[in-house]
């Protein structure tokens, strides 16, 4: 509906557009995966597709690179955090080349630029009277000297006293709750117990945008999903933001405050500014104030995952609007990418990084499959790897590709690779290029999959005429010669047509159709257009089938094995998103952050107290689903001397079928526990940060259960 308006808007103008499109900025302490590809593909097919149509279009990202897990990753590393977030953002950006994602600049939010506007947004919404101050008191780690994040503080569930659960919410009942609440509560920066401490903290007066972000909201620049649950928060009523954090953080300072900076998720929208500012300092033809000066003509898009709409649907218009600048055009909100019908898990092989998927198959396999099934909506993205496979081999090898294939050895051979003065059949190819105004519609409206869907029904066709015509026979008869040249010139035009609908999703393919037939890139208008007594290139194989056997390697690729594991980035606990699940469109205090870590060493012990744990290995003869408990799995364990019953939180990481007839280990002298569902007779050992993240200890063969672990 709201694209729509543009449309006419803009078609009513005929103007010119001029469009900026962002994808979200990546963390930069962890590896790019495939969920965040979902983003970046779908982003940067809707930048082609406006390229194609000549549209001046300008595509920037850059590397999200502030706050306090950059800050302890680099430590962790050993190296200075600009040293991290730049080797970081130099993988980011190769993942992004390879996977063809074309930015016209992938920059970092850790530069002047980022510097300049965060500053010159703070001086402003400060003058303005939108910035005020509070003592507000916080869990602190005396040992580290630093105030600790919800995510860095664990202990005992208020709600059901399970032990280790982090400071926001517990994994085991589900309950929600403020670090402050937790029992027993410790540092996982230093394993110290926290103290309250206060400390004045600067906030953005949110509330004094409510106007203005109702207007925002009702001017249909989200999508409906995203609208409804807008208006929800703006009906609960607004909170000022924090925007500050006390040293030690890695970040922008602010200014007349020493030791006092800015909360991360406050400079990284602007991060969208400061590439586009850095663009324009290198291109002539971008003018800065142009884009973003408060009534830009100019379009503004911001793709983004659903679990972020917070961030840029409330607090991103309103700091834009209070600093004098434009607001966005659009937010567009997608889903989570699962695989094979399930959160990505790194245990099941699933969790996979861009990388290792470039080291197995070609980008446009995955480019493919994401546009044959993404949609406008924010619903999640199933990647099916056995539908997958199918796909691809079956649309783009034995479909579209195969058009060409099967046509072009009789223009080479025969027709000494030129293509016929007269086609054959026309109606064929009016009827591909009258597709022309659907098709775009579909990609402007993000509608990828009725796009494919409707270039596929034509690749169907032009194979159909192939096969009716059999230009195989035609050629064997002088009599019917010419007319298997007008047949086969007039495939590969079908050919060329619906390689040009499809540029956006598989440029390579198209670079690589715009050799074979010896053109000038495609660009849109090139619909309108036949190619007739033209000579081409012989055809050579465009694109292999995928083999199951590759996807099988790749997956086996991403298991952690037991030696990698260690040294393996932590943050990709992050990327996990491990409350996935539950995130679909949170407010700030519930959002995502990427605040996990390895967790430090212990508090030192002596080999008495060592001696005192009962450690014994257990067999687990059965395993099942506790009803109502969404991380527990229920397990009965042999230990030689009897059986004990274990409540564990491992759900998320293994299915019962999994664990039955497994050795493991177990604390067999833990005090037993009263819970909900039962008792809990012990605690078996799992290594990891938790949720799918999570191994059983398994000992070497020969172990028997009973035996007394020392
Ligand atoms: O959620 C994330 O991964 C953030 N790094 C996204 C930031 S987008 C923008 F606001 F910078
Ligand atoms: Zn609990």
């Amino acid at each position: 509906m709201r694209v729509v308006t543009l449309l006419i808007k803009h078609s009513m103008t005929n103007k010119q557009r001029e469009i900026l499109v962002t994808s979200a900025l990546p963390y930069a302490n962890g590896s790019i995966h495939l969920g965040h590809m979902l983003e970046h593909i779908q982003s940067d097919i809707w930048v082609r597709y406006h390229k194609l149509r000549q549209r001046k279009c300008t595509f920037v990202c850059a590397d999200d690179t502030h706050g306090t897990p950059v800050m302890l990753r680099a430590q962790q590393m050993g190296i200075a955090p600009e040293e991290m977030i730049e080797r970081t953002r130099q993988e980011h950006q190769q993942d992004f080349i390879d996977f063809l994602i074309e930015y016209d600049n992938y920059y970092s939010t850790h530069s002047k630029e980022s510097q300049f506007y965060t500053h010159q947004f703070y001086n402003k919404l400060n003058a303005d009277g939108h910035i005020s101050r509070r003592t507000i008191s916080q869990l602190f780690d005396p040992e580290k000297e630093m105030f600790l994040p919800d995510r860095f503080v664990k202990g005992d569930c208020p709600k059901c006293g399970a032990p280790d659960q982090y400071g926001d919410n517990c994994d085991v009942c589900g309950a929600t709750y403020s670090p402050t609440d937790l029992k027993n509560p410790r540092s996982v920066v230093s394993g110290a117990t926290p103290i309250m401490k206060d400390s004045e903290h600067l906030f953005f007066e949110l509330p004094h945008f409510e106007s203005m972000l109702t207007d925002w909201l009702n001017d249909g620049h989200v999508q409906d999903e995203v609208a409804n649950k807008l208006h929800e928060w703006l009906k609960d009523g607004l909170k000022a933001w924090d925007i500050s954090r006390d040293k030690p953080y890695f970040g922008i300072e602010i200014p007349g405050q020493p030791g006092k900076y800015f909360y991360v998720w406050l400079d990284a929208p602007i991060g969208y500014i400061a590439s586009f500012k850095n663009l324009c300092d290198r291109r002539d033809d971008l003018d800065f104030d142009h884009y973003w000066k408060a009534d830009s003509t100019t379009e503004l898009y911001h793709f983004i995952g659903k679990d972020i709409t917070y961030f840029h649907c409330l607090f991103w218009p309103a700091t834009l609007t209070g600093a004098g600048f434009r607001t966005p055009t659009a937010v567009n909100a997608h889903g989570f990418l699962t695989v094979n019908g399930t959160k990505m898990s790194k245990s099941k092989g699933t969790f996979v990084n861009a990388r290792t998927y470039l080291n197995h198959m070609k980008p446009e396999y995955l480019r493919y499959y994401l546009a044959a099934k993404l949609s406008a909506r924010l619903e999640d993205f199933d990647l099916n790897l056995e539908d997958f496979v199918q796909r691809v081999n079956s649309d783009l090898v034995g479909k579209l590709v195969n058009i060409a294939s099967r046509t072009s050895g009789f223009i080479a051979k025969r027709f000494d690779n030129s293509l016929s003065e007269e086609l054959h059949h026309i109606a064929l190819l009016e009827q591909i290029q009258a597709a022309k105004d659907k098709i775009a519609d579909h990609y402007e409206q993000r509608e990828y999959s009725k796009a494919i869907r409707e270039i596929m029904l034509l690749t169907d066709q032009a194979n159909q005429y192939i096969a009716e015509q059999m230009p195989w026979s035609l050629v064997k008869n002088p009599e019917t010669a010419l007319q298997a040249h007008q047949v086969c010139s007039t495939a590969l035009n079908a050919f060329r047509l619906l390689v040009i609908y499809l540029k956006p999703v598989l440029p390579e393919l198209a670079q690589k159709t715009e050799h074979f037939l010896n053109v000038a890139p495609f660009t849109w208008t090139d619909i309108d257009n036949l190619l007739k007594e033209h000579g081409i290139n012989t055809f050579k194989p465009m694109m292999q089938r995928l083999e199951v056997a590759q996807i099988e390697r790749m997956i086996e690729d991403s298991i952690p094995t037991s030696e990698t594991t260690p040294v393996k980035p932590v943050v990709e606990a992050t990327a996990a998103k491990p409350k996935a699940e539950k995130q679909s469109m949170k407010s700030p205090t519930e959002a995502a952050t990427n605040e996990t870590t390895i967790e430090p060493i212990a508090e030192m012990i002596n080999i008495e107290d060592f001696a005192k744990i009962d450690l014994r290995i257990a067999k687990i003869v059965k395993a099942e689903h506790v009803e109502s408990a969404n991380k527990l799995l229920r397990l009965e364990l042999d230990i030689g001397l009897g059986t004990r019953q274990v409540f564990a939180g491992i759900k998320s990481a293994y299915s019962p079928e999994q664990l039955e007839g497994k050795l493991t280990v177990m604390v067999a002298n833990l005090q037993p526990r009263k819970m909900r569902f039962g008792e809990s007779q012990g605690m078996v050992l799992a290594a990891g940060p938790g949720g799918d993240d999570l191994y059983i200890l398994n000992p070497d063969q020969g172990a028997t259960p009973g035996m007394r672990v020392k």
